[in-house]
């Protein structure tokens, strides 16, 4: 196996781009990373999306997005996991690289979601759910991690309240990022009088619907510096899953692909939660990221929103999160988000992430989920020496 690393990064600012179709939106961000990396040519592309057929009414999106960036002719495959497709698709550029089968690989993640009205958003998201069990008695996504975070508060008699601290965060950190949907600082206030989405998830506890798209591009570690003067190195890449319908799991309030994932994340890196500097959560819901953070190893269960509370998720707590927004304030484009994931982590291994610079970071983790913790991938990642 080879060293991977990440050569180019690029990305497109999170929001509604009614004038820019789901072709624009990824060239924008394949052409930034190619230029990042001094590329002209790749090996493979792979694209992470989750909705294009549902939403754009577009598939075949690997073929589509290699033609239009000039391309055509290469490899090229869509890869869908949900909400964890961005990741899975740079998995997908890192398999093929560390194997030693393809040199450069660009992984792009895009989605294209505010044309459509939202009951048939609501409708297409929830194809992340089981069809058959849960779907067919009328589950939203948001309706089903209502359910965990409601059991979440009574198992472990958390007020509402205490999540307070994630979207709080959140925006904060959004306020400062250039690429974020929502660039406004909320209170403690705003938090409480939101309106209610699904009880007890109201709207600051929610991610929102957006557009948007990031790409990064991988080469081996040892032909890196040819490229790009600080890459950032793959150490650890992992892929875990559990079943589609959170009432099939043996404790709904523990993510235990995400915690699978983790480990084999930490195990690859010789690292453990103690050695990572800054971790991009997977927080659609601030429930999401008080499992996420619980499951990777940061906090005991039921303790996460006092990691929160305390300021210990702030850029500079003991656990940095979401540092350039997280999906609550720099936005969900939900195919897209694992890749911008990846590319913010780089931005901070790289010391170039402005006035959100986590200070020292030598090493960043991302963990991006798809469903309701079903397909979860765990990347860490390392600045150049
Ligand atoms: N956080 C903060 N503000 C939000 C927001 C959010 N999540 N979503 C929308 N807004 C703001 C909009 O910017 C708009 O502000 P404005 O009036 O100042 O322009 C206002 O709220 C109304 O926006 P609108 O799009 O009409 O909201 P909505 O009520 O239709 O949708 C949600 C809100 C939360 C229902 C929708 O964003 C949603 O479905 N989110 C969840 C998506 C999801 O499940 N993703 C997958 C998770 S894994």
């Amino acid at each position: 196996m080879r060293d991977v690393s990440i050569i180019g990064i690029g990305q497109t600012k999170v929001a509604e781009h009614w004038e820019r179709s789901l072709r624009h939106l990824a060239a924008d961000a394949v052409m930034a990373a190619m230029r990042d990396a001094g590329v002209e040519r790749a090996d493979a592309l792979y694209v992470g999306n989750m909705l294009s057929g549902e939403l754009s009414g577009q598939e075949n999106l690997g073929a589509l997005i290699a033609d239009f960036v000039g391309l055509r002719g290469i490899e090229a495959a869509k890869i869908e996991a949900a909400c964890a497709s961005g990741a899975a698709a740079v998995r997908m550029g890192y398999l093929a690289v560390a194997s030693g089968l393809l040199d450069v690989v660009i992984a792009v993640g895009v989605e294209k979601m505010t044309d459509q009205g939202s009951e048939i958003v609501t409708a297409a998201l929830a194809t992340a759910a089981d069809a058959d069990y849960e779907v067919v008695n009328g589950v939203s996504f948001i309706s089903l991690n209502a359910l965990i975070m409601r059991r979440y508060m009574h198992e472990y008699g958390i007020p509402h309240e205490d999540f307070a601290g994630f979207p709080v965060n959140a925006h904060k950190n959004a306020a400062t990022n250039p690429n974020a949907m929502f660039q406004s600082p909320i209170s403690l206030e705003t938090f409480k009088r939101a309106k209610m989405i699904a009880s007890p998830i109201n709207l600051m506890d929610s991610s929102p619907v957006a557009d948007g798209a990031a790409a990064v591009v991988l080469a081996p570690s040892d032909l890196a510096r040819r490229f790009q003067a600080a890459p950032v190195r793959i150490i650890g890449s992992a892929n875990a899953t559990d079943s589609l319908a959170v009432h099939d799991r043996h404790d709904p309030l523990f993510l235990s692909a995400a915690a699978l994932s983790a480990q084999k994340a930490y195990r690859q890196a010789g690292l453990g939660p103690a050695d990572v500097d800054f971790f991009e959560l997977h927080d659609a819901f601030s429930i999401t990221a008080a499992l996420s953070l619980e499951a990777a190893g940061f906090a005991e269960r039921g303790q996460a929103t006092r990691l929160a509370k305390d300021g210990e998720i702030s850029l500079s707590g003991r656990i940095p999160v979401c540092t350039l927004g997280g999906l609550k304030a720099r936005g969900h484009p939900v195919g897209a988000t694992g890749v911008y994931q990846i590319v913010e982590a780089a931005q901070q291994l790289r010391g170039q992430a402005g006035p959100n610079q986590v200070k020292n970071a030598r090493i960043g983790m991302t963990q991006n989920i798809g469903g309701s913790g079903a397909a979860v991938i765990t990347h860490i990642l390392a600045a150049a020496e």
